[in-house]
Order: structure tokens, then sequence, then C-alpha cells
């Protein structure tokens, strides 16, 4: 998989990207992520990349030629490929874990980051093919969300996060909350690790810990429930719980 970031502060994106486990799977070959200068696709010998609006009012807006110019350039590097191309904005649909797997699922990825105001309204409606916001509030530009954005991709590859993690029962991925996790000590200042994790028994672990990721989901988002797949042992046991708590 590939992912470009296209930004006027590509050093903001290098400097998540190249620790942890980004940059492990980035040096394995397993993922490619670059960050792009928008400047390098700018006109002008001051590299502009803004400018003020139309109409009047406050603040600048990216222009469409550098944007336009830069994503030109960076699908004929490819040679016709026709990559997902994601504006980061407060407008856009609400990034969750589902959008995060199906962007998991593509070859190539171009982000593009906004700064000031925004973009060219036609960059938005001849360039893009996807508006993503990460939650209601407004950021100074669109790094963090981008980093956001393929933080939850990334480690979605397969290989990137090892044998040693799965995604596929974490929070969201399987519709529920995840259950509590704990590690030695088993006992830290009087607070002790529940006994059927010390007990060796791998089907009593198994179903605590779903039980544990049900009562969880049901106390924090119940919303969760209504879409979540469950078995019949499942709905057994949310009902016992919202029994004993009506009594
Ligand atoms: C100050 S914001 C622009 C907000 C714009 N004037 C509006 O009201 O919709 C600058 C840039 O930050 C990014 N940004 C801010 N908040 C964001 C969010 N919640 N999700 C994704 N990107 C965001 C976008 O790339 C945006 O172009």
């Amino acid at each position: 998989m590939r992912i470009e970031i296209l930004t006027t502060l590509p050093q903001v994106i290098e400097a998540y990207v190249g620790e942890s486990i980004l940059g492990r799977a980035r040096r394995k070959g397993i993922v490619e992520v670059e960050a792009v200068n928008l400047r390098d696709f700018a006109e002008d010998r001051h590299r502009t990349t803004d400018d003020a609006p139309f109409g009047g009012g406050p603040g600048m807006v990216m222009k469409c030629e550098p944007v336009f110019k830069a994503v030109e350039a960076l699908k004929a590097r490819r040679m016709g490929a026709q990559p997902r191309i994601v504006l980061m904005t407060p407008q856009g649909r609400r990034f969750d874990q589902k959008m995060a797997e199906e962007l998991a699922a593509e070859n190539y990825v171009i982000i593009l980051c906004g700064r000031y105001e925004g973009v060219d309204e036609r960059i938005r409606q001849h360039l893009v093919t996807d508006e993503v916001s990460i939650g209601d509030y407004v950021l100074t530009g669109g790094e963090l969300a981008a980093l956001v954005v393929t933080d939850a991709v990334v480690r979605l590859v397969p290989g990137v996060l090892g044998d040693e993690t799965s995604p596929e029962f974490e929070t969201f991925s399987s519709g529920l909350l995840e259950y509590p996790h704990y590690t030695r000590p088993a006992d830290f200042r009087g607070h002790e690790v529940p006994e059927v994790l010390l007990s060796g028994n791998h089907a009593r672990i198994e179903k605590w810990r779903r039980e544990q990721a049900l009562t969880r989901t049901l106390e924090r988002r119940p919303d969760l429930l209504e879409t979540a797949p469950l078995s019949e042992e499942d709905r057994r046991f949310l009902n016992e719980l919202r029994e004993s708590d009506i009594h």
C-alpha cells in the first residue's frame, strides 16, 4: 500500500511516520508513506500555495494550481494509477474504523492537508474523491488529521502489526468495545488482577473477556450493540445485565 500526503509542512508528517510501528512498516517495505511538499509544485519564485479569497474576508485560501499539479505529477509517476484522493476537512464524512478498513483495502491513497481557511472549492469539486473529517472541531491544518487517518489505516495492513497483535478483536473491529487488559504484577498496591486471568483456563478466560466486552459496550456505547454481531449467548448475557440493572 502507498499513501502520499500533500502538505506545506512535510517535516511534521515525517517526524511521526518515521517512528514506531509506522516507521518499522516503512523500513520493512510493507507500506510506503511519503510526505510531498506542495511548495515544490508552486509556480512563482516564492513558492506560494495560498492567496486571498475572492469576495474579500479574513484568511487565505489554498490555490488550485499547486494542488492539481502535485496530484497530476504523482499519478504520472505511478502510470495511470487511480488513487483515492482524500481531502481532510471538518466538513467531510466522519472518520471511523469502518472507513479505516475501507481505505486499508486500497493500493494507493493521496491525502490532501488544508491550511488557513481551507482549499479552493474547485479542488473539492474536481479533484478529490473523498472528504474526511476526524471529528467535530476545527484544527489549524490537516496534518494531524492526515496522520490520524494514516495511522489507523496503516496498522490494518497485513504484516504491519506483526504476529504479536491482531486488530481483528479490537474495539470497533469486532463491533464491541474491547475487554480490559492487565499485566504484571498480579497485585499492584493491593489492586488485584481478576482471578480468572491467572487461572490458565482458556475457555473461562475467553468467556470472561467476551462478557467484559459486552458489559463495557452496554455501559459506555450501547448504540454499538444495535449493529454488533451477537450470539444467542451474548444476548442472554446482555438481558441478564439489563435485568440486574433494573432490580
Ligand atoms: C482552519 S481549518 C479550515 C476550516 C474551514 N474554514 C471551515 O470552516 O470548514 C484548516 C484545515 O485544517 C484541516 N482540518 C481542520 N479541522 C479538521 C477536522 N476536524 N478534520 C479534518 N481536517 C481538519 C483541513 O484540512 C482544513 O482545510
